[in-house]
């Protein structure tokens, strides 16, 4: 039906005859002559209809915005003064010789001219067709297509293989709350959608396949947020006989391919590492984001004392933790700006955000501070924590008292808030992988140590004996990559001995028969001869995200849920008939 994509016409087209199909992207009547920007994939082009072909130039009046055309007509120079630099069209235009209207199109609910998304989320998810024409998504949709594109061509050229693997499964142990399927043919079981293919990659790694990936849908009823999506993508990847080393350099390795070939961007080599107690206390936060340089430090020495309840408390408390965070020129923030900070803290749990202003350190000593808490701090205190600090005049000094994870999470947050609002965000690129996570992690509320990752996270060798007499301090063979604040990818070695696998299982107190009944199937085949092997999955939207500057993950998936796990394109999920339900050996309880 045609010669050329509208977006790529050039120059070198000058005097050609060319056939052109798209939607009329904005008609403009100028005095007897009509423009039509015609868009499709490849962009826009602008096609001229002049009142000299009578016929043509009714037709042209008649398209409104979004009717499907196609257009002949031959590629011009445009004229002297009219040249449109920002298009990559701009150069020429197209006189229409004939019009086909292949299909009219309604008033769209989206304003598809305008570059920005202006309407609401609502409306564009409703429409997501008018939607995904807009030029930007269309960009984000065929970045995408590379990214998958480049990573299977590296995956395939390393040996691994691609596999399916089953989505009408069991429940599968990263630890959100399963989607669950009725079965028809087995009455009153269930199946669960993967939360990830973990469990089948490591049986394919039993089976002798030595190295596998996949693009896999994963499913997690979980709390959404701007990163998370009930249904995403993974890259999931496992390779037998391999350890840590290996394995983090070749996914390094494939993430820097990434970005050279997609983005045309450098990452460093290698990417450096931290561990996870360090990332705690430096920055309080499992997944850092290193563009912003300011660092949480520990005073809690230096509170014990003191009268102040609020700082005393949690310095005395082995659960608490007490920081300061020196912020570089904060002097100059308003009453409004602190009491601004201090209702985003609140959103983690932290009761409040004490602070000191550092006037005029240097000649006034303590008179030279402001504070509503300096009245409650001894002078060694005070001086204490501007050495330690190292604050200087005009510099300002938040501190955050609490447990420990309400100051990790509530403080840790506050770095990276304060390195957008005041422009302390370094540019560019910063990877990082964090290492030695602890193996469990104590849930008070359940009143048992829950996996950190998952139970088939191997720990370290030299930690198999006190496994289960300490096991808070026992730390595991996982690994995240980091990608400015954003936890890309995350994986490990496994345990690849059965023994090793019933003492964490038993640890977390899946008793026996729990892990014969949910994964049996596993211990099984831990028994015939499995290899040493470990992996990673990376979140494919969430890198697709950062390498195109997209705000959301809904923003890089054709077809994304709302907040609350709603399709609002399908109206999904809905109600089914009876009759489903009787087949299913179901009946709904009433909605109380
Ligand atoms: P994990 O649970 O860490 O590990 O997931 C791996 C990566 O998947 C992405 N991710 C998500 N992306 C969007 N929406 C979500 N709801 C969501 N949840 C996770 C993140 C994360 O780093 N089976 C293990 C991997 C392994 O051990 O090999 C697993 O799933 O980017
Ligand atoms: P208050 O005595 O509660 O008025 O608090 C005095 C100062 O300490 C105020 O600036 C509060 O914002 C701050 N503050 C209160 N609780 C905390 C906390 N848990 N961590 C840090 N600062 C706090």
């Amino acid at each position: 039906m045609r010669t050329h994509y509208c977006g790529d016409l050039n120059s070198s087209h000058d005097g050609q005859e060319v056939v052109l199909c798209g939607w009329v992207h904005r008609r403009r009547d100028h005095g007897g002559v009509i423009f039509i920007d015609l868009r499709d994939r490849d962009g826009l082009v602008q096609v001229v209809f002049d009142p000299d072909r009578a016929e043509i130039f009714a037709r042209a009046e008649q398209v409104r915005s979004e009717f499907v055309l196609r257009v002949k007509g031959r590629v011009r120079p445009r004229p002297e003064g009219t040249i449109n630099p920002d298009l990559p069209t701009g150069e020429i235009e197209v006189l229409g010789l004939e019009l086909e209207i292949l299909n009219a199109a309604a008033t769209p609910p989206i304003q598809l001219e305008t570059h920005a998304a202006d309407a609401s989320e609502e409306v564009r998810l409703r429409y997501r067709y008018l939607d995904l024409r807009r030029p930007e998504m269309q960009a984000r949709l065929r970045t995408r297509s590379q990214v998958t594109r480049v990573m299977r061509r590296f995956l395939d050229e390393h040996g691994f293989l691609d596999i399916e693997t089953p989505i009408l499964t069991k429940s599968t142990p990263e630890g959100a709350r399963d989607y669950l399927v009725p079965s028809r043919t087995h009455p009153g079981e269930f199946f669960a959608l993967p939360q990830s293919p973990q469990l089948f990659k490591q049986l394919l790694m039993m089976s002798g396949m030595d190295r596998y990936y996949q693009v896999a849908r994963c499913f997690r009823d979980e709390d959404l947020r701007a990163d998370r999506q009930p249904e995403f993508t993974q890259l999931d990847i496992e390779a037998s006989f391999v350890d840590e080393e290996t394995l983090m350099g070749l996914m390094e390795s494939m993430i820097r391919t990434l970005f050279e070939e997609v983005n045309g961007e450098t990452l460093p080599n290698p990417f450096p590492r931290m561990t996870y107690a360090e990332a705690m206390r430096r920055y309080g936060s499992d997944r850092p984001d290193l563009r912003v340089s300011l660092e949480l430090i520990d005073v809690a020495d230096l509170m014990d004392g003191v009268e102040f309840k609020v700082f005393a408390g949690p310095a005395q408390d082995p659960e608490g933790r007490v920081v300061a965070l020196r912020l570089p020129g904060g002097g100059s923030l308003t009453r409004k700006e602190i009491d601004g900070y201090t209702q985003f803290v609140g959103i983690y749990g932290a009761k409040g955000l004490a602070y000191i202003k550092v006037n005029d350190w240097a000649a006034k000593g303590r008179e030279g501070l402001q504070s509503p808490i300096l009245k409650f701090l001894p002078d060694a205190t005070v001086e204490g924590i501007m050495a330690r600090t190292g604050a200087e005049d005009g510099d300002l000094i938040f501190f955050g008292a609490d447990k420990a994870n309400v100051v990790n999470e509530s403080i840790g947050a506050l770095r990276v808030k304060l390195g957008e609002d005041r422009g302390l965000m370094a540019e560019g690129w910063h990877p990082l992988w964090v290492v030695d996570f602890p193996m469990f992690e104590y849930d008070p509320n359940a009143e048992r140590w829950v996996a950190l990752h998952h139970p088939f996270t191997a720990p370290k060798e030299a930690q198999l004996d006190t496994l289960a007499s300490d096991p808070g301090s026992c730390l595991s063979r996982a690994y995240d990559m980091v990608l400015n604040g954003t936890e890309v990818g995350g994986g490990s070695i496994r345990i690849h001995r059965e023994a090793v696998q019933r003492q964490v299982f038993e640890l977390l107190k899946i008793s026996d028969e729990q892990a014969e009944e949910r994964f049996g199937f596993l211990l099984q085949a831990l028994k015939f001869g499995c290899p040493p092997h470990g992996g990673i999955a990376f979140g494919l939207d969430r890198l697709v995200m950062l390498m195109t500057g997209a705000q959301s993950i809904r923003d890089v998936m054709a077809f994304p849920k709302t907040q609350t796990a709603a399709c609002l394109l399908t109206d999904a999920p809905s109600a089914v008939d009876d009759a489903q339900l009787k087949e299913l050996a179901l009946r709904l309880r009433q909605r109380g």
